[in-house]
């Protein structure tokens, strides 16, 4: 049997780990082969890919990012883009593919399974770990590493100086990583898109914090995190060429007002892309390998419009529909949990 791969969107850190995964399993016990297209359904539609070995695979375990390159590029935005895919997965007499992808990527092969076009099936992917259906995307535990990281290393900067530091991390709809990284870090305190902060209270807990006699505070601030209507302006993100919008800087302003209201030296590190790139962790390295090697026994099985997912433990597969249907949040048990070390 003939088997597609691509990754598509973001890349995050453990994608190599799926694909060599899914190579290593088809060819030595399915002998099957396995065909990676190159910069995500852009391969397909412009027929760039490379045939996959276990060879080829040799050393990509630990490396960052993808061997196969990304785009955010799909059929539906190209004239004719549909027919192609159909076109080119059947000169190459390829059965299904494999899509790496986060939930756009995702979104997007249903629609292509749903409209007849190609035989899907999704592993999920993003470090901001908000897909629905899965307990874990890859990605995500290495991301949290880096910023805990990062926010052990501001503590010291911000005692040393009496200062507020401010780390943003990414979490564009959700705050896992925020919300991880804030309380293995032990933050001041930390906001996250899922509930909307008032800037007067946060200013106000971080001066009761301070007379009361602590030194320094780090907060940490989810990317998408937004102020409650009406109490703060926030400047309109950009958006890229897919209608993405582009985040990232909103503490900077936040910084401004908080420093304005405490009177406090403040301090921003943005951790940006760092937290996507590099090498995997242990646990995003298993994760993916599991996850790989349940990907192409979905395709041997002929599991359709299935995504392979992490619940309780172990790897199962659960429909795209499902999965893509709504994103992942921060539960309100473990925000309860966090709330009891805020200032
Ligand atoms: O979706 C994952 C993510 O890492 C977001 O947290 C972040 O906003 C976005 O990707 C950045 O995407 P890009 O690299 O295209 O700017």
């Amino acid at each position: 049997m003939n088997i597609g791969i691509l990754t598509g969107g973001g890349d995050c850190p453990g994608l190599n780990a799926v694909i060599r995964a899914v190579v290593r399993k088809a060819e030595k016990h399915y002998g099957s082969t396995v065909f990676g297209f190159h910069d995500g359904w852009k391969g397909i539609l412009d027929e760039r890919y490379e045939k996959l070995t276990i060879e080829r695979m040799r050393g990509t375990l630990p490396r960052g990012g993808t061997i196969l390159g990304t785009t955010r590029d799909h059929p539906y935005m190209f004239e004719g883009g549909t027919d192609t895919v159909t076109r080119v997965l059947a000169d190459l007499d390829i059965d299904s593919v494999i899509v790496v992808g986060g939930e756009g990527t995702l979104s997007c092969a249903l629609q292509l399974q749903n409209d007849g076009v190609a035989n899907v099936i999704g592993v999920p992917k993003t470090i901001d770990n908000d897909i629905g259906a899965t307990e874990m995307t890859f990605g995500f535990s290495t991301a949290v590493d880096i910023a805990t990281e990062a926010i052990d290393r501001l503590h010291t900067t911000a005692e040393s100086h009496d200062r507020i530091m401010i780390a943003e991390v990414m979490g564009r709809h959700v705050g896992h990583i925020a919300a991880w990284a804030g309380m293995a870090g032990g933050a001041t305190m930390v906001l996250i898109p899922e509930e909307k902060f008032n800037i007067k209270n946060v200013a106000e807990s971080l001066i009761r914090r301070h007379d009361a006699g602590r030194y320094a505070s780090v907060v940490v601030i989810a990317e998408g995190a937004l102020p409650e209507e009406g109490t703060m302006e926030l400047r309109e993100p950009t958006v890229d060429q897919y209608g993405h919008q582009r985040l990232g800087g909103i503490s900077n302003i936040i910084a401004e007002e908080i420093e304005k209201r405490t009177g406090f030296e403040t301090r921003v590190t943005v951790l940006g892309h760092v937290q996507r790139g590099g090498s995997p962790n242990p646990f995003d390295r298993v994760l993916g390998t599991r996850l790989g090697v349940a990907a192409i026994d979905a395709a041997h099985n002929r599991k359709y419009g299935e995504m392979v997912a992490l619940q309780n433990g172990d790897i199962v597969t659960v429909s795209l529909e499902k999965a893509v249907g709504s994103l992942k949040t921060v539960s309100s048990e473990f925000w309860d949990t966090a709330k009891n070390f805020f200032a």
